[in-house]
């Protein structure tokens, strides 16, 4: 009997056909809406592999109802959706998708610096709406982005993808992270901060760092309130890391000047979610990786672990090894 893969969004033909062609494949296609919980514990009971994306959660719940589940293919570099060590005692495979999505997620933080810096997105809106009238000095000025301090927090591969861009704007690059990174110091000349230090001097406070019980609620209010008033923070990792209600009030009593957001606490967010009527924030859709070519080879990579899990192979990218 072939394996049964079930696969939890709407993928392109050509990654179906793909794992069609070994396996009996089963997929959500509703493109705009997640999959309901009850249909994924439905076909995670029947499945041999799960290919899921980042609004999954595979937990024990899903685990101990999955008696053949042998792989969980996981569409993200983060895996935060997953319960690790629920997988191992179930001996389940759980594998992500780094490395190919470094680049283009560094371009996009950096977009995002710009965009908020320079208030791309209302100027944009400006112009759209027929507000241009003329050409005025003052006009939608935003700050300049080249020659400042960037202050990176979880220096990773994408938080150094981030610094080699910086580094391009001529901008000082300073970092906060677990481990000293020596290549970044020597290649990129990046300065090592504590988190305080970091906060104190950076111009554009970026993070990058990944979500686990470390960096939950990381940033507090009173970590805005040590940032320069004229900061902007960019977060392109994960939402809850930063604690969302004090970043809102943050930003209302001008604590720090902007802020460029690609994620959220809860994705996606509400119409009606207080960051929306802020015109000193950019909101995005969660798009990091989100490039033809990346998410193509995301996708690539999902079909490279279930292959290898199934031909008792050690898989690319495992997480609980
Ligand atoms: C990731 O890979 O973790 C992103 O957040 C999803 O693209």
């Amino acid at each position: 009997m072939r394996p049964f893969v079930y696969v939890t969004r709407k993928v392109p033909d050509e990654i179906y056909d793909r794992l069609a062609a070994k396996y009996d494949v089963e997929m959500w296609t509703e493109s705009d809406k997640a999959v309901p919980r009850d249909i994924l514990l439905e076909k995670a009971a029947k499945a041999n592999a799960l290919l899921t994306v980042i609004s999954d959660a595979v937990d024990e719940d899903l685990f101990s109802q999955a008696d053949q589940l042998k792989v969980v293919a996981n569409m993200a570099v983060g895996f935060d959706n997953i319960d690790l060590d629920a997988a191992s005692r179930h001996g389940v495979s759980i594998c992500n998708t780094p490395d190919v999505l470094t680049d283009t997620t560094a371009d996009l933080t950096f977009a995002l610096l710009l965009a908020t810096a320079r208030r791309v997105t209302e100027a944009a809106e400006f112009v759209k709406y027929g507000q241009w009238t003329s050409w005025a000095p003052m006009m939608l000025v935003g700050t300049d982005v080249h020659h400042k301090k960037i202050g990176i927090v979880g220096m990773g591969k994408i938080g150094t993808a981030v610094a080699k861009r910086a580094a391009g704007f001529d901008m000082e690059i300073l970092y906060h992270n677990r481990n000293r990174h020596e290549v970044a110091e020597e290649m990129l000349g990046a300065q090592y901060r504590t988190f305080d230090e970091l906060l104190t001097e950076a111009d554009f406070v970026v993070c990058l760092a990944p979500l686990n019980e470390d960096t939950r609620g990381l940033f507090q209010r009173e970590h805005f309130q040590k940032m320069k008033d004229s900061a902007i923070f960019i977060n392109a990792s994960r939402g809850p890391i930063i604690n969302e209600q004090s970043l809102i009030e943050a930003l209302e009593a001008n604590e720090i000047a902007a802020a460029g957001l690609d994620v959220f606490d809860k994705e996606p967010i509400d119409a009606s979610h207080p960051f929306l009527t802020m015109k000193n924030v950019v909101a995005l859709p969660h798009i990091g990786s989100a490039s033809t070519e990346t998410r193509m080879a995301m996708m690539g990579t999902c079909c490279d672990n279930i292959e290898a899990v199934f031909e008792d192979r050690p898989p690319k990218t495992l997480v609980n090894k």
